[in-house]
């Protein structure tokens, strides 16, 4: 047991040298996981992507048209309360992921967050949405997902 411990601390100990000593030679990049890479690039497809729309609109006091994104009516990455471009506010998209699946009734349909996020890309975006399951659905959902860490889910299943 004791020789063990020993050994744990040594491979520690030396997993810190290793580390500290390449330090210089690895970016930053390295470092980040799976999982955080998702989030970040659906955190970039959120801002920036058009799904091959060229639907364009003129933000409040601004003086030029900028390009539809998600985060043209979800303000902030949806962190915040969303401004459409009527000027109506909408609820923030914190906690939003675990409000799905969900019964949309206009649609007569159970609605799961990517179906959601096909809606919105034709709705909101005027785009083409990207197919189920697809890259950019994965790490849009993702990006959502993680905008909902800790919230309760199975909210809608009584
Ligand atoms: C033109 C404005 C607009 C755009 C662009 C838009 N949305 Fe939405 N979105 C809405 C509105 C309005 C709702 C319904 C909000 C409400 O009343 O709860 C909504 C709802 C949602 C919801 C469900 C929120 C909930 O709990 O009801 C998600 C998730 C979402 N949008 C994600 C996206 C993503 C991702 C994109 C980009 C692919 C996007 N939206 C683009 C306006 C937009």
């Amino acid at each position: 047991m004791m020789y063990r411990r020993i050994a744990a601390i040594a491979v520690l100990a030396s997993g810190m040298v290793a580390s500290a000593t390449a330090g210089a030679a690895t970016t930053p990049e390295a470092k980040i996981t799976p999982m955080q890479q998702a989030i970040d690039q659906g955190a970039a497809i959120f801002k920036s992507d058009r799904f091959g729309s060229t639907r364009t609109w003129i933000p409040d006091m601004a003086f030029h048209s900028k390009p539809v994104t998600c985060d043209s009516c979800h303000s902030n990455g949806g962190k915040t309360v969303g401004v459409m471009p009527t000027g109506a506010k909408i609820p923030s998209l914190i906690g939003t992921a675990a409000d799905f699946p969900r019964y949309n009734a206009k649609a007569h349909e159970v609605f799961t967050l990517q179906r959601q996020l096909v809606h919105c890309i034709r709705a909101g975006i005027g785009g083409a949405a990207p197919a189920y399951n697809s890259p950019v659905m994965v790490d849009l959902e993702v990006y959502l997902i993680s905008l909902s860490r800790h919230a309760t889910m199975g909210r809608n299943v009584k």
